[in-house]
């Protein structure tokens, strides 16, 4: 009877040497999470029974992010098949069906797992079934040896004879294997090979010469690509991005130039959004329908409501929550505001720490003295209120609906409901007085000279 329980074991114990890092590998960034958790999103789509990650010493925050996952410390690291034994442990009395990844592998697919699976649980019942993929430089990956009645092993690129390495087809390292023989197979695991470690791989041939059945499938170069180096990380986020922008174009946004907006993996664009082109969207944002983003906008950590204009230049910070209709022009930062419909911020202000009411309008270089160097402090302007250009609104304060501040202001004091407040240097004039001075000076001039 063929089982569909399922249990994934995920190999992530590798130093990551080549980094050259203090952060373990898996927990490097793909388009603003830790590439391990583009991973667990995958494996979730199978709805595993069980979830081991094999993690290497001193990895905490990786087991912290990989909870509800259960962790195994390997603590030597003696190779592929050394670590799928550590996690044995958690999966005592388990005879379903187990999947191996890598955690440095996470652009796999759902589907090209689920076409593993299946296989495995096809009518040829392999004890294993391996990722196989052809990438265009075969390099030190292991080769799939392959006959009339399948997959005969796997040989590592070192240990492989100059016709083996001449295999184009490839072993990806994820393989899919039936529970109930498993561990039987992995307790023969040697280590005597060119690298003296036990290698997973070697369970192929072991289940052959048991004269059961392995098999493989293949699966697309792009979505198996190891992470090894920051190198490949920066190849990786590509294609990540490449995933993001098209799945923003198929989602109803218009992306002028998509090669050059960039995406995180959470980011929510409405429908006939347009993004023009330079633009990055950092973790943590919803864009609404029908909003126009010029160049050169950074956010993250933001809501926009439907219908806005942003930018060109503009920089939204965590928090800012921006309402309907709102415009927002070049050189504007806002942080942790909340911007309501229909209020325009158009030119070189800082909002931090504010609301801005419903309809208001602040003027060009209006800056929110939010932080006295210890504390923050809230700034409130009205539903309707006029902030003149150059006004410096020192926090605590409250602009009441539909004042006016004259421009230039530093507002210090709360203002009254429809209200003037103007708190500058008061403008004199002495007419004729530029000429007089002129005249005196090039007077002066003219006697030093003698
Ligand atoms: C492995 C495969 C090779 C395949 C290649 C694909 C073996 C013996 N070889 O080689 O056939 O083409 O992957 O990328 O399996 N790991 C541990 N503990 C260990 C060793 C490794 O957790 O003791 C983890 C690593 O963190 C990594 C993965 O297993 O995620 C692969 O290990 P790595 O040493 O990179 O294997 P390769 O030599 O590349
Ligand atoms: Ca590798």
């Amino acid at each position: 009877m063929v089982s569909d329980k399922l249990a994934v074991i995920v190999l992530a114990a590798g130093l990551g040497t080549r980094m050259r890092s203090a952060l373990p590998k898996v927990m490097h960034p793909l388009a603003g999470r830790p590439m391990i958790r583009h991973l667990m999103d995958t494996v979730a789509l199978l709805h595993p029974d069980r979830v081991v990650a094999v993690i290497g010493p001193g990895m905490e925050s990786l087991a912290a992010t990989v909870a509800p996952w259960k962790t195994v410390v390997q603590s030597e690291r003696l190779g592929t098949g050394h670590a799928v034994m550590q996690a044995r442990k958690h999966l005592a009395g388990f005879d379903g069906d187990i999947l191996v990844l890598y955690g440095d592998t996470p652009l796999i697919g759902g589907a090209t797992l689920e076409r593993m699976l299946a296989e495995r649980r096809g009518p040829r019942d392999p004890a294993v079934v391996v990722l196989g993929f052809r990438p265009t430089d075969a390099g030190e990956y292991g080769r799939l040896v392959v006959g009339a009645e399948g997959l005969k092993a796997i040989v590592e690129h070192r240990d492989a004879s100059p016709e083996q390495r001449l295999i184009p087809l490839c072993n990806s390292g994820v393989l899919a294997m039936d529970g109930k023989r498993l561990w039987g197979l992995v307790d023969r695991l040697g280590n005597d090979n060119a690298k003296g470690e036990y290698y997973l791989t070697d369970l192929v041939a072991l289940a052959r010469g048991d004269g059961a059945c392995c098999t493989h499938v293949e699966g697309e170069p792009q979505e198996l690509l190891g992470i090894n180096s920051r190198a490949e990380l920066a190849v990786a986020e590509a294609v990540v991005q490449k995933r993001l922008r098209d799945a923003a174009l198929a989602g109803g946004a218009t992306l002028i130039a998509p090669e050059t907006v960039w995406f995180s993996w959470d980011t929510r664009l409405g429908r006939d959004v347009v993004v023009w082109p330079q633009v990055v969207f950092g973790p943590g944002v919803t864009i609404g329908d029908n909003v126009t983003i010029k160049g050169f906008c950074h956010f993250e950590g933001c809501t926009v409501a439907a219908g806005c204009e942003l930018g060109p230049f503009a920089r939204l910070r965590p928090e800012a929550e921006i309402g309907e209709g709102v415009h927002i022009g070049n050189f504007v930062e806002i942080k942790k505001s909340t911007v309501e419909a229909g209020a325009k911020v158009n030119h070189l202000s800082y909002v931090g720490d504010a609301r801005v009411g419903a309809g208001a309008n602040v003027g060009a270089g209006t800056i929110t003295c939010n932080y006295d160097g210890f504390n923050k402090s809230i700034t409130d302007i009205g539903e309707g209120a006029f902030i003149g250009s150059n006004t410096s609104l020192v926090a605590p304060v409250k602009v009441g609906d539909g004042a006016i501040i004259g421009a230039g202001s530093v507002i210090t004091k709360d203002v009254g409901a429809g209200s003037l407040a103007v708190a500058r240097g008061t403008q004199m004039e002495l007419q004729g007085w530029a000429e007089r001075f002129r005249r005196g000076k090039a007077a002066e001039k003219t006697t030093g000279e003698d």
